[in-house]
């Protein structure tokens, strides 16, 4: 098997970083929050910011539209 280490302190893969920005960790300390990765040295940070501006974060504008629109629908039947 073929693990590209991101995080050396934690043992932490590329495949898991985006697994963890797939499941909406968006940040690097988001990311740190769910595997401490970047909380150790910190040296991994970039390589994590990396991956997640390349687009493994899937939280986009287009993703929360759905949600933010029912909310609004809530707000008007309460009114
Ligand atoms: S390599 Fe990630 S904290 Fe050190």
């Amino acid at each position: 098997m073929n693990r590209v280490y991101v995080c050396n302190c934690f043992g932490v893969t590329e495949a898991q970083v985006r697994k963890h920005a797939e499941a909406g960790a968006c940040t690097p300390r988001q990311i740190a929050s769910a595997c401490k990765a970047g909380t150790d040295c910190g040296s991994c940070v970039r390589r994590i910011q990396a991956l997640l501006g390349r687009g493994a974060c899937r939280t986009e504008v287009a993703d929360q539209a759905p949600s933010v629109l029912a909310e609004l629908a809530e707000l008007d039947e309460a009114a």
